[in-house]
């Protein structure tokens, strides 16, 4: 595991940002995978930059999304495919039918992720995918207690991981108590990996998931396994991990 130290968000960010823009440089056929949440707003801003500067090219890459709210269509402004359509595809010229989120209205749930897994393979597997880190230590929304092998499947969220994500809500009764993600197995089978994590209030939580045992209590754990993995963090969320890691 690499672990790459940035200033602050802005220089996170940028860093998270490079890795998936040589990514598409080096294969601009590749397979991304695709992360929601606060963290990854800098960098989906950063790539719009660059595609409007015109230094990057979409056109032959393709997105699989880690998630979906089970329940929320395409149009709900709360639904994770308005979330990826807001921030990144409807700024590059990404084809949208190669921009893949599961599908939160298929009320078939073993259908639903039958399916996410069938689209995943399609595609060839993903080449980079980036993720985010919850506060108890959950990948996409695989949480605590989740097996390592598991493929896309659907979850209850914990109540501290509907209570995290209430801020995009207007209220708490709003957040869908269940989601479909790509599973820790579905996860670890990418190429490569980018965890991206900024804050003071990630500090104990990426400290756990990078120093700590590999258990499935702590899911991003299972990233010390992965051969290809570089955890991108501002000072403030490595404050207790040390002096490990070194400058881009
Ligand atoms: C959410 C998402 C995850 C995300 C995580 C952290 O529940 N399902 O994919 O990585 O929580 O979110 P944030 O970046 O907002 O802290």
């Amino acid at each position: 595991m690499r672990i790459v130290r940035a200033k602050d968000y802005q220089d996170m960010s940028e860093k998270a940002a490079h890795m998936i823009a040589e990514q598409i440089r080096r294969k601009p056929d590749c397979v991304l995978g695709l992360a929601t949440g606060s963290t990854p707003q800098g960098i989906y801003e950063k790539l719009a930059e660059w595609y409007c500067a015109g230094e990057l090219d979409f056109a032959r890459v393709t997105t699989v999304n880690l998630d979906e709210y089970r329940g929320l269509d395409r149009g709900n402004v709360h639904s994770y495919y308005h979330y990826m359509k807001e921030k990144l595809f409807s700024r590059v010229n990404i084809r949208q039918d190669r921009t893949f989120v599961p599908d939160g209205m298929e009320q078939d749930s073993g259908r639903a992720c039958r399916e996410y897994d069938g689209i995943i393979a399609a595609v060839g597997g993903v080449d980079l995918q980036l993720l985010g880190l919850g506060h108890n230590g959950h990948i996409g929304f695989n949480e605590p207690g989740t097996d390592f092998e598991t493929q896309t499947h659907c979850v209850e969220l914990t109540e501290s991981t509907v209570k995290a994500n209430r801020r995009f809500f207007s209220s708490i009764e709003e957040v869908p108590g269940q989601a479909y993600t790509m599973g820790i197995g579905t996860i670890m089978q990418a190429a490569g990996i980018v965890m991206a994590v900024s804050g003071e209030d990630k500090a104990e939580i990426l400290k756990t998931a990078v120093c700590g045992p590999v258990t499935t209590m702590v899911p991003a754990s299972v990233l010390q396994l992965h051969r290809n993995v570089t955890v991108i963090a501002d000072e403030a969320a490595l404050s207790l991990v040390g002096n490990a890691g070194q400058a881009l």
